[in-house]
């Protein structure tokens, strides 16, 4: 089906958006720590034309079609992503009077590739190009958050917007997310940023994140500080008196703000084999300290090790999900027989 055989006319926009994957600086986001995503080369594409009064959507992942009122709120399924992005928009003084969307993806869901980042940039940028918005990226990735934590309800840190909207295959988009300052760092040519989803639907995600959520926000009201950003700039025996699993917390989003500086410097220096250490140790970071890892994915990181990749650690919010791994373009196909053979329900991106 096309956007001319749902809506019997023919669309007045098209637009793309990339999904995304984290390489260093994991739970940081919502700490104002630093992140270092980079593109994949997935997008989510969106048709659209000028309506009145209403949003109406037709994913064909789902082979469907729904409509609601413009200003009406949140139902629970997937047009409440578009929707969002409508009211985000009328949220931030740029009312629009209706529209018609048509979705189509490559960016595969629930692997944590954040497909709905991707879907959330993309619709906000067919209603720029539809009703010419002098909206920049920024401003984009910013309303795609709001669409997201807001309206559709998932209280998610800025990362994934940002990276689908200013971000470029081929670099890392270092950014500090308190002052959204970026910066674009060439990645090695001769390596790949392989993906390696476990098959382990995120279950836990939700009530997980939200729990790693307010420790952070805990462990920084009881030290007296606004983000955990500041101990970066601060001596750490300043957690001395938290309680341990609170300490420990902070141990590794301290901890995984520095690795991101120090990878960004091995990046530039071209030592792809400090940025590999420092994947891995992210990675036991996130396990040991931060606790957000699965059996499943300490298994592919240890199989992406053993097969050749320089480094590999679980990427996004974890308790399921992919792992990301570094591994010389030569060695590639052999990389994937060897994780493949240990672990046959690996899908690769
Ligand atoms: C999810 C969120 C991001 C970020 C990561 C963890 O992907 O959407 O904002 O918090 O988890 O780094």
């Amino acid at each position: 089906m096309a956007f001319e055989e749902i809506f019997n006319r023919p669309p007045e926009a098209r637009v793309q958006a990339p999904g995304r994957v984290n390489l260093l600086g994991e739970h940081t986001d919502y700490n104002q720590g630093f992140v270092l995503p980079t593109l994949v080369p997935y997008f989510t594409y969106v048709e659209a034309a000028k309506a009145e009064g209403r949003v109406e959507a037709y994913a064909e992942a789902y082979q469907e079609r729904r409509s609601r009122p413009l200003g009406a709120a949140r139902q629970g399924d997937w047009l409440d992503y578009l929707a969002g992005c409508v009211w985000a928009l009328g949220e931030a003084g740029y009312p629009v009077p209706g529209i018609l969307f048509y979705v189509h993806s490559t960016v595969p869901m629930g692997a944590g590739l954040s497909s709905s980042a991707a879907l959330e940039v993309a619709t906000l940028r067919a209603v720029r190009s539809l009703y010419n918005l002098s909206l920049d990226d920024l401003e984009i990735a910013r309303l795609a958050q709001r669409a997201e934590a807001a309206y559709v309800g998932v209280r998610c840190g800025i990362m994934d917007q940002i990276a689908s909207s200013l971000g470029e295959l081929g670099s890392a988009l270092f950014l500090d997310t308190r002052d959204l300052h970026y910066e674009r760092v060439p990645l090695p040519a001769e390596y790949q940023v392989a993906v390696v989803d476990s098959g382990v639907p995120r279950r836990l995600a939700e009530g997980g994140y939200n729990t790693r959520r307010s420790e952070c926000e805990q462990a920084a009201k009881l030290l007296g500080i606004d983000a955990l950003r500041e101990l970066n700039e601060a001596p750490l025996d300043r957690t001395a008196g938290l309680p341990h699993l609170l300490s420990r917390r902070v141990r590794h989003v301290v901890s995984e703000n520095q690795r991101v500086l120090e990878g960004v410097r091995a990046l530039r220096e071209g030592d792809v084999v400090h940025f590999g250490a420092l994947m891995n140790r992210s990675h036991l970071s996130l396990r040991n300290d931060f606790e957000v890892s699965a059996p499943e994915l300490d298994r592919l990181v240890q199989l992406a090790l053993e097969n050749g990749a320089v480094g590999a650690r679980l990427t996004g919010a974890g308790f399921g999900g992919a792992i990301v791994a570094l591994v010389p373009k030569a060695n590639y196909r052999a990389f994937r027989a060897g994780v493949l053979a240990g672990y046959p329900a690996a899908r690769f991106f």
